[in-house]
């Protein structure tokens, strides 16, 4: 159904009206799904400036969402726009210059994001809350602190990412449709990244194939490589900001995930409790995603070195979460 009769529900807020949030709050008001999508931001007449111009966007592309930007002040004011939002996508924060490592921003952003997180828990205490803002897993585990929701109501867009870079190298590698291909990272976005190659298979001849056979266990480990710098390597082209076209197709992505209950398994950053050997962390997982967040946290199938690479990556994270408690 399109048009003005189909039927919409609901608020999603996406915080910071930079590159990230405002290409994200562009994607979820084209699903035509929402009610309202609130944009803000604290740069006065940004947010508002963006919504309109993407409200005059509707009647080209045909969708019925509203847009609102709202300008938010050091005290909250202008959080009032969120009450009662649904689901509330955290982008407020710095992003990479080139040279600097997703951690080089943890003090900055973390300032950030426990305002906003503050805000959020007042105005939207039922929202889920997916972060985006670097350096992620840490950011994550820093929201869940600062607003006190459940677990399970926040999480954190990494994995989606970084297994969609994985997916293109890959395609781009054996010259097929990235639809072919999956692919799938886990573990921390950073240093710690554990693509999965024992789990990455190719549509091929009307055959689902394994990655291992396809290419060699070098070539393999190149795109593996190239995964994990990503993030760097869009920063490095840039030179004035990070990547967002598909970052915020993830987090959109999320986003739909949860208001439409789908409990589509997908890698995001999710509490860990148990699963793999691991507990009390916020880490790049698969989980069901759908209403009140994550579901459930899905295993897979590990080599014993995949396992232990995301075993070593949770240590790392879980000692860089239990700084943030104090930034
Ligand atoms: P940007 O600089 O274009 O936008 C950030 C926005 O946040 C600015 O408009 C700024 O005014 C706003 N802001 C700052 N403090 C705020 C506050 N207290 N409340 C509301 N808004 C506030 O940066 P961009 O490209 O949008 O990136 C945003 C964040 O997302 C960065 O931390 C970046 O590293 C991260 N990121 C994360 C990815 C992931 O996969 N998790 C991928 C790409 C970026
Ligand atoms: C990215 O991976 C910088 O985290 C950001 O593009």
């Amino acid at each position: 159904m399109s048009g003005a009769g189909k039927p919409r529900k609901g608020t999603v807020a996406v915080v910071g009206a930079g590159f990230y949030g405002s290409t994200t709050a562009l994607r979820l008001a084209e699903y035509d799904i929402f009610e309202r999508v609130v944009l803000t931001d604290i740069v006065e007449g940004k947010p508002e400036g963006i919504a309109l111009d993407m409200n005059q966007s509707r009647p080209i592309e045909g969708f019925e969402t509203q847009i609102v930007g709202q300008t938010t002040g050091a005290n909250g004011e202008g959080y009032e726009a969120i009450a009662g939002a649904d689901i509330v996508v955290i982008t407020a924060g710095l992003p990479r210059k080139p040279g600097m490592s997703r951690m080089d921003l943890i003090e900055t952003n973390a300032k950030i994001v426990r305002g906003v997180a503050e805000n959020v828990a007042k105005h939207a205490p039922n929202a889920v809350v997916i972060v985006v803002s670097n350096p992620l897993d840490e950011m994550t585990a820093l929201t869940q602190l600062a607003t006190g929701f459940p677990k399970n109501q926040v999480l954190g867009q990494a994995g989606m990412l970084d297994t969609a870079r994985f997916s293109y190298f890959v395609a781009e590698e054996l010259n097929v449709p990235v639809g072919a291909v999956r692919t799938l990272t886990l573990g921390s976005h950073g240093d710690t990244m554990v693509p999965v190659p024992s789990q990455c298979t190719v549509e091929m001849d009307g055959e689902k194939k394994a990655l291992t056979d396809l290419l060699s266990g070098e070539k393999v480990e190149q795109l593996v490589t190239r995964t994990r710098n990503g993030g760097g390597e869009v920063v490095a082209l840039l030179k004035t900001g990070s990547a967002y076209f598909a970052p915020s197709a993830a987090a959109a992505r999320m986003a739909k995930a949860v208001a439409e209950d789908a409990g589509a398994v997908m890698p995001v950053c999710a509490w860990v409790d148990g699963q793999y050997g691991i507990s009390g962390v916020y880490l790049g997982v698969e989980a069901e995603v759908g209403a009140g967040g994550v579901k459930r946290v899905v295993e897979t199938d590990l080599t014993s070195s995949e396992l232990e690479a995301l075993q070593k990556a949770a240590e790392a994270v879980r000692a860089k979460q239990a700084d943030v408690r104090d930034l």
